[in-house]
């Protein structure tokens, strides 16, 4: 297992699932997102999804096509455990996003606070590949990073941080962006974390 995978386990270890600072009990800016996207047949990968809400809001909807990818398989357990018999209709992928090879495409991209983690180009460029080969022409990308006055670390690493605009730049002119706004997060400890949500469509 890799040093990355290690230490993401580790922090799933650690403490509950809703003492982590990303903890979101409604993920309602990720649903409000997606819905803008079209309709519930869509299919959806929640990138870095780890143990979030998000993919049982996603089954709540009666969305039947929901992958869930992230390096730490005990996120991906924790998750599959509170949905139960639920969790067998969701795609759970343990990888590393800078290493995968997408074997499908989705209509959906969706990642919360994941692409700020990578610091180093060379991962950037890794991540990117895959969200080109993964997201259908006329699909969507919705990425919510951390926002150039939101915090400079998350769980004890660095980030980058991202206005709309050099977000767009990151994605390049396939992707043409369709919205934008910026949400504050309130963490559990009571902690307010600036992030930039976009919405880019793949032309
Ligand atoms: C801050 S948490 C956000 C979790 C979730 N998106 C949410 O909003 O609750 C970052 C997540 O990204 C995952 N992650 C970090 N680096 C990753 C990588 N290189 N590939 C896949 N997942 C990664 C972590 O395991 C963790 O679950």
């Amino acid at each position: 297992m890799s040093q990355k995978a290690n230490y993401w386990n580790s922090v799933y270890q650690s403490k509950q699932t809703d003492e982590v600072s990303w903890f979101q009990a409604e993920p309602k800016a990720s649903l409000e997102a997606i819905a803008q996207c079209g309709g519930r047949s869509m299919s959806v990968i929640d990138i870095g999804g780890g143990a979030s809400r998000l993919v049982g809001a996603l089954l709540d909807q009666r969305r039947r096509d929901v992958t869930v990818l992230d390096i730490s398989a005990k996120a991906l357990t924790l998750s599959r455990a509170r949905l139960g018999a639920e969790g067998d209709h969701v795609a759970w992928i343990a990888t590393d996003i800078t290493t995968w090879r997408p074997q499908r495409q989705w209509d959906i991209w969706h990642d919360r606070a994941v692409f700020h983690f990578l610091t180093e180009a060379a991962d950037r460029t890794a991540y990117l590949r895959a969200l080109k080969q993964a997201v259908r022409s006329g699909g969507f990308a919705i990425l919510a990073s951390f926002a150039p006055e939101g915090p400079d670390s998350c769980s004890g690493l660095p980030v980058q941080k991202y206005s709309p605009e050099s977000l767009a730049a990151e994605l390049g002119a396939e992707f043409e962006l369709q919205r934008s706004w910026e949400e504050t997060h309130e963490t559990p400890n009571g902690g307010a974390q600036a992030f930039t949500w976009c919405l880019f469509k793949k032309i």
